[in-house]
C-alpha cells in the first residue's frame, strides 16, 4: 500500500529514488511522484507507473542530493495527477509523502480551511502538510517540532517523509502503523528511507526499523530518533539478510514465475535446521522457549487474510490431526471487529507474508488486549507482525515481489507443519517415530515440487484451451479444500476470470447449478481418504457436461475415460499434499493471465502489502 523512498546524502537522489520506487511498485501503482531539493523544491508527479513519472520528468531539472518519491495505491481520492504524492503546503515550501490513512483528516481540513488554507487534492495527506505549515506559521516551533506537533493531532496510520525548502539540510520521517526502514549509508551523513528494505539493500546492509510512534530527524548530516513525545531513543541497527539477486527476475519474464519455480528451495529454507532427526528435537524459539505454555493451550485461533488465511485453513487440518488441538480459522478483518471470547490459555497465531497487513495486526492487538498468547508466522524479517508477536517463526521464503502470493503460501504451510508437529510433541499427541516420519516425507517435498513443475508444458496447453473461459470452479476436499480456494484466488486475481473454490461435496448445495459445457472445473483428486468421494463429485460434474481438469496422483489412470484432462502430480502423505497440489494451480493461473495479456506481477486494484483496513 503506497511505497516510500527517500534519500539524503551526496549522490544523485533522483536515480536512487526512481530505482527504489520500481522495486516498491508492487505496493501500489496508481500514480507516482518525486520531490527534489537543490536550492529549490521541485515536485514531479504523474498518474500511472514509475515509468510514466520518468517520462514526464525527462528533460526537466532532476538534480539534487536530497529527495523523496512515492508510488500510490489510492485510498482517499481517485488515482490522478492531483492526488499523486508528494503533496505540498499552502506556500509550496514544505512537501510530504505518506503511506497510511489520516482518519481525522476531514476535521483537520475544516479547521485549516477556516484559517485560509486552500487544497488542491482530495487526499488526507495534503491536510497533514498544510497542518505542519500552519503550526510553523503560528508558533516559534522548529521544523521538526512542528512535525511532531502535527503528528500528535493525527488519528490514523502513517509512514511519512517531509522536506522543507527552507530547511535544506533536514529530512524528517515518522511512522505509526505503516512501515518505514532507514538505511545507514557511508558515514558521510547519508541515509535512505523506504517502506521496506528492497530499495536500500544495494547501498547498505545496515538498517533501522523505525518503531511505531517514532520520528527520525536528519539535520546537518546527523540523525536522531525520538518518540513523538520527544524522548530520544537509541536505535537498534540491524544487518539485512537479503541480497540483490533475490530482488531481480533472474531471467524469468515475471517475478511470479520466478517465485513459483523457487519453491523447492524456499520450502527447504523454511524447514532447514529446524528439526534434528537424531534427537527428535525442534529448533524453533517458539517451541523451545514457550514449551510450557504451548503444552497447556486449550485452543488455537489462526488469523490472516487472503492467501495467508488459506494457509491457516490448511493448518487447521494439520493442528487437529497432529496436535489434537481445537482450532478456529478467522479472517483477521472479521475477528478484529467481533467481540471474540478469548482466554489466557488460547494461542492466537497470525499468518502473514508481509508482516504489515493492517487487519492482521489489529486482530493481534485485540488478542493481546484479551490476554491470549500471540504468535506470528511471517516472511518479512523485522516487519510489524513479528515485532508484535510473543514468539513465532519466520518462513524464510526470501522476498516475494509478485503481488500474487505463491512461494510465501507454501512456506507458510511448511512452517505451520513444523509448529503443528512441535506442539504435537509437547502435548504427547504424536510419537517421535510418527513425527520423524512426517519430517522425512517433508524432506522429499522439494524434489516432488520439482516434478510438479515439470507439468509446465502440459499446463501451457491447457491454458491455451481455457484462457477465454468466463468462469472456473475449483473443488477439493479435506486438506485440499483450501488448495481449491487458493487455486481460485490465484486465477481471479491475476487473470480477472471469475473463479470459485468449493469443498467438492458442497457443490451440490448450490454451485452445481452453474455447471454446463462452458465451465472448466479443476478438481483436486489426488490419493487421500476422500478419493472415492471426490470421484463421485467428478461424476456429478460430468453428468452436467462440465469440463473436468483433474489433479491425480502419479500413476493413477483410473479417471482417464471420465475426465477431460488429467495432471499427474507426485504422491505424498495427505497432510503434505497441499504443498505439491498447489503448484500446478499456480502455473495454470500464471499462464492463463499471461495469455490474456494481464499484468501478472501487478494485477489491477491490488497491492502487495495491505496496510489499510
Ligand atoms: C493473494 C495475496 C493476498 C495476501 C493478503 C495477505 O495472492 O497475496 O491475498 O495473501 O493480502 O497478505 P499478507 O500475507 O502479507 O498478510
Amino acid at each position: 500500500m503506497c511505497g516510500i523512498v527517500a534519500y539524503i546524502g551526496h549522490r544523485d537522489a533522483f536515480d536512487i529514488i526512481v530505482k527504489g520506487l520500481k522495486r516498491l511498485e508492487y505496493r501500489g501503482y496508481d500514480s507516482a511522484g518525486v520531490a527534489l531539493m537543490n536550492g529549490d523544491l521541485r515536485v514531479y508527479k504523474s498518474q500511472g507507473k514509475v515509468s510514466d513519472l520518468e517520462a514526464i520528468s525527462e528533460g526537466k531539472d532532476r538534480s539534487g542530493s536530497t529527495g523523496m518519491g512515492h508510488t500510490r495505491w489510492a485510498t482517499h481520492g481517485a488515482p490522478n495527477n492531483e492526488n499523486a504524492h508528494p503533496h505540498v503546503s499552502q506556500s509550496g515550501d514544505i512537501s510530504i509523502i505518506h503511506n497510511g490513512i489520516i482518519e481525522n483528516y476531514a476535521t483537520l481540513k475544516e479547521g485549516l480551511i477556516q484559517r485560509g488554507h486552500n487544497f488542491s487534492s482530495d487526499t488526507d495527506t495534503e491536510v497533514l502538510v498544510h497542518l505542519v505549515e500552519d503550526i510553523m506559521d503560528h508558533s516559534k516551533l522548529s521544523f521538526a517540532d512542528a512535525v511532531r506537533s502535527a503528528l500528535k493531532q493525527v488519528i490514523g496510520a502513517y509512514a511519512i517523509v517531509i522536506l522543507s525548502k527552507n530547511h535544506p539540510e533536514h529530512l524528517i520521517a515518522a511512522r505509526k502503523g505503516s512501515p518505514l526502514v532507514i538505511g545507514i549509508g557511508d558515514g558521510r551523513g547519508e541515509y535512505f528511507f523506504a517502506s521496506d528494505a528492497t530499495p536500500i539493500v544495494e547501498y547498505t546492509k545496515k538498517v533501522i526499523y523505525l518503531k511505531d510512534g517514532e520520528i527520525a530527524i536528519v539535520e546537518n548530516q546527523e540523525m536522531i530518533i525520538k518518540t513523538i513525545e520527544n524522548v530520544v531513543q537509541t536505535p537498534y541497527i540491524q544487518e539485512l539478510e537479503m541480497n540483490l539477486e533475490q530482488l531481480e527476475k533472474g531471467g524469468y519474464p515475471h517475478f511470479m514465475l520466478k517465485e513459483i519455480y523457487e519453491q523447492p528451495k524456499s520450502i527447504f529454507d523454511s524447514y532447514r535446521g529446524r528439526f534434528d532427526s537424531a534427537t527428535g528435537e525442534f529448533h524453533m524459539r517458539s517451541i523451545e522457549e514457550f514449551g510450557a505454555k504451548l503444552k497447556d493451550i486449550k485452543r488455537l485461533i489462526l488469523v490472516g487474510c487472503g492467501t495467508s488465511w488459506h494457509a491457516g485453513l490448511v493448518a487447521e487440518y494439520l493442528f487437529e490431526d497432529f496436535a489434537r488441538l481445537p482450532v478456529e480459522v478467522e479472517y483477521a478483518s472479521e475477528f478484529r471487529y467481533r467481540n471474540p471470547v478469548l482466554y489466557s490459555d488460547d494461542l492466537v497465531l497470525a499468518i502473514s507474508q508481509s508482516g504489515e497487513t493492517a487487519d492482521t495486526l489489529a486482530a493481534m492487538d485485540l488478542a493481546k488486549r484479551k490476554s491470549a498468547t500471540v504468535f506470528g508466522v511471517c516472511n518479512v524479517v523485522g516487519s510489524s507482525i513479528p515485532r508484535l508477536s510473543d514468539a513465532g517463526a519466520y518462513t524464510h521464503a526470501g522476498p516475494e515481489i509478485g503481488v500474487a502470493s505463491t512461494k510465501a503460501f507454501t512456506s507458510q504451510v511448511t512452517v505451520l507443519t513444523l509448529l503443528a508437529l512441535g506442539i504435537a510433541k509437547l502435548r504427547g499427541a504424536m510419537s517421535i517415530d510418527k513425527i520423524a516420519g512426517v519430517m522425512q516425507e517433508l524432506e522429499q517435498i522439494p524434489e516432488k515440487i520439482e516434478k510438479a513443475l515439470s507439468l509446465n508444458d502440459e499446463i501451457v496447453k491447457l491454458s491455451e484451451k481455457y484462457k477465454d473461459s468466463r468462469n472456473f470452479l475449483y473443488l477439493g476436499r479435506g486438506y485440499n479444500f483450501p488448495v481449491a480456494l487458493e487455486g481460485a484466488l490465484k486465477l481471479k486475481e491475476i487473470s480477472y476470470i471469475h473463479a470459485e473454490g468449493y469443498p467438492a461435496a458442497e457443490m451440490k448445495h448450490g454451485p452445481i447449478a452453474l455447471i454446463d459445457e462452458n465451465m472448466p472445473v479443476v478438481v483436486v483428486a489426488t490419493n487421500s481418504e476422500h478419493y472415492e468421494k471426490v470421484v463421485s463429485n467428478i461424476q456429478e460434474v460430468k453428468a452436467r457436461k462440465g469440463v473436468v481438469i483433474a489433479l491425480v496422483s502419479e500413476g493413477n489412470r483410473m479417471l482417464d475415460g471420465l475426465v477431460d484432462h488429467v495432471l499427474e502430480v507426485p504422491e505424498t502423505i495427505e497432510p503434505l499434499s497441499p504443498l505439491v497440489n498447489t503448484i500446478p494451480l499456480q502455473l495454470l493461473s500464471y499462464h492463463i493471465a499471461v495469455m490474456r495479456d494481464c499484468n501478472v506481477d501487478q494485477p489491477r486494484n491490488l497491492a502487495k502489502s495491505v496496510t489499510v483496513e
